[in-house]
């Protein structure tokens, strides 16, 4: 694969500042974003009441703990517009997260959010690999999901060509980028192995595709992924993080040069990991929930908010800006299982170590009489479609399984094709057990 590292020229003098001037930054910018959150938004003004702080206790970034946090419930309390800190008529764009139960979580954008958003994306691009006059096709859904226009903007700003594809019809996906020959292309990761799929159906190689870089997120994912598809293509893949309360795509990104972990834009998102069970604040280096405030957004300024992603702040190597470790999943996607805490990497990592399976799988859980069970589903590669191959590919599975997570799992090992394809964020666990 080409080498990508960008010119030192190329970047934004701040992602290689010294942390002195970067922490220097975040203070008065973390000054200003309270203060804005406390005088033009009735929610937040009424929450530092309640925890008895103001904005000016604000002297280090330290004191940043001493604020109340903000979480997903706050957003559906405040149904639609309840949070904001500019009037709606200020707002140019609302964007949502669908949310599986109920109502989606809204969230606004001023015309300089806009831009502020546009330039983490173009920045993240550029980090990806990305140069001005390259082709981007964009594979994540347009619409109220952040992922398709957050991506579009910022690779305009980059000064690229944006194909602005959006979710499925995977075939015509395939063929377009036959004929435009893009050299990047923004999509989550479960679905470019549908367009895998797709290119292999069509009988193109797809090590001989234009692509040289793939910019994956919006889902977990790990790095036994990122092999698979760098391999499956000869290209980069790269992952990008974000979250539409914070902003959307663009919050961190991994560097192409280094691949190790994703440089959060510390210069307009500031990060802290806590503990979740306690809520305090822990050190660099230690597992935890993800939490983020925001220091230049206008619309919809987040102060504190808990993402309930996992991960550890780790300090900066590319760039001078701190790395989150690639997320392990979302509190809310743990499977318990027999007193087991697993996440569905776990399990993607272990598929991915089987030479007989295709990189797709879905985890359903079920109760038998009184005991929990985790059946994977897989499919045969497509080299492995006999009996004996499957057997073999299964028992390594719950090998695999057993001896790295701890628990016996059954594995079912069905027909290429055989499970539902991701067109977006993929969905890993069913969970048929009964609520208790
Ligand atoms: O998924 C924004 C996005 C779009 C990010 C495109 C990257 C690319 P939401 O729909 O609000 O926004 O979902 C945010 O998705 O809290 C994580 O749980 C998960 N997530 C996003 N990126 C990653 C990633 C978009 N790179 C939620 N790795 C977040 C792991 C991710 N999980």
């Amino acid at each position: 694969m080409e080498d990508l590292s960008p010119r030192k020229g190329d970047l934004d003098p701040i992602e290689i500042a010294s942390r002195d001037e970067i922490e220097a930054l975040q203070l008065s910018r973390l000054k200003w974003s309270l203060r804005h959150a406390y005088d033009n938004s009735p929610f937040y003004r009424k929450r530092f009441d309640e925890k008895g702080v103001h904005p000016d206790d604000l002297k280090s970034l330290e004191d940043l703990s001493k604020f109340p946090f903000t979480m997903k419930s706050d957003l559906r309390d405040t149904y639609p517009f309840g949070m904001f800190a500019v009037p709606r008529e200020k707002l140019v764009r609302i964007h949502g997260s669908s949310g599986t139960t109920g109502k989606p979580t809204v969230v606004g954008y001023t015309a300089k959010d806009i831009d502020t958003w546009a330039t983490v994306v173009a920045r993240s691009i550029r980090a990806s690999g990305g140069r001005p006059g390259d082709l981007v096709h964009v594979a994540y859904g347009y619409g109220l999901f952040t992922g398709g226009l957050g991506a579009h903007y910022g690779a305009e700003k980059l000064g690229c060509t944006v194909v602005p594809m959006s979710g499925g019809l995977t075939e015509r996906q395939v063929a377009l980028m036959a004929d435009f020959k893009p050299r990047i292309i923004m999509v989550t990761p479960s679905y470019m192995l549908s367009i895998l799929d797709e290119f292999r159906r069509q009988g193109i190689d797809p090590r001989e595709s234009s692509l040289a870089v793939g910019i994956f997120g919006a889902e977990p994912w790990t790095n036994a992924m990122r092999e698979e598809i760098e391999h499956a293509f000869d290209m980069h893949a790269v992952d990008i993080y974000g979250l539409s309360e914070i902003i959307g795509p663009g919050v961190a990104n991994e560097c192409v040069e280094t691949k190790d972990g994703l440089h959060v834009w510390e210069d307009h998102f500031y990060p802290e990991i806590i503990d979740p069970e306690t809520g305090e604040v822990l050190p660099d280096g230690e597992m935890g929930e993800l939490v983020f405030t925001t220091l230049t957004k206008e619309g919809l300024p987040m102060v504190r908010y808990r993402t309930r992603d996992l991960s550890r702040l780790l300090p900066g190597t590319a760039r001078s800006m701190r790395r989150i470790e690639k997320i392990t999943g979302r509190d809310d996607d743990m499977i318990i299982l027999r007193g087991v805490n697993i996440f569905p990497t776990q399990v993607e990592e272990q598929v991915l170590k089987c030479a007989g399976l295709a990189p797709h799988f879905l985890i359903e859980l079920s109760r038998a009489g009184r005991l929990d069970t985790m059946t994977v589903k897989v499919e045969a590669a497509a080299d492995a479609t006999d009996s004996a191959a499957r057997q073999k590919a299964a028992a390594q599975l719950i090998h695999h399984i057993r001896s790295t997570i701890g628990v016996s799992a059954k594995v079912d090992v069905g027909d290429p094709g055989s499970l539902a394809r991701s067109e977006g964020k993929a969905r890993r666990v069913v969970d048929n057990r009964p609520k208790r």
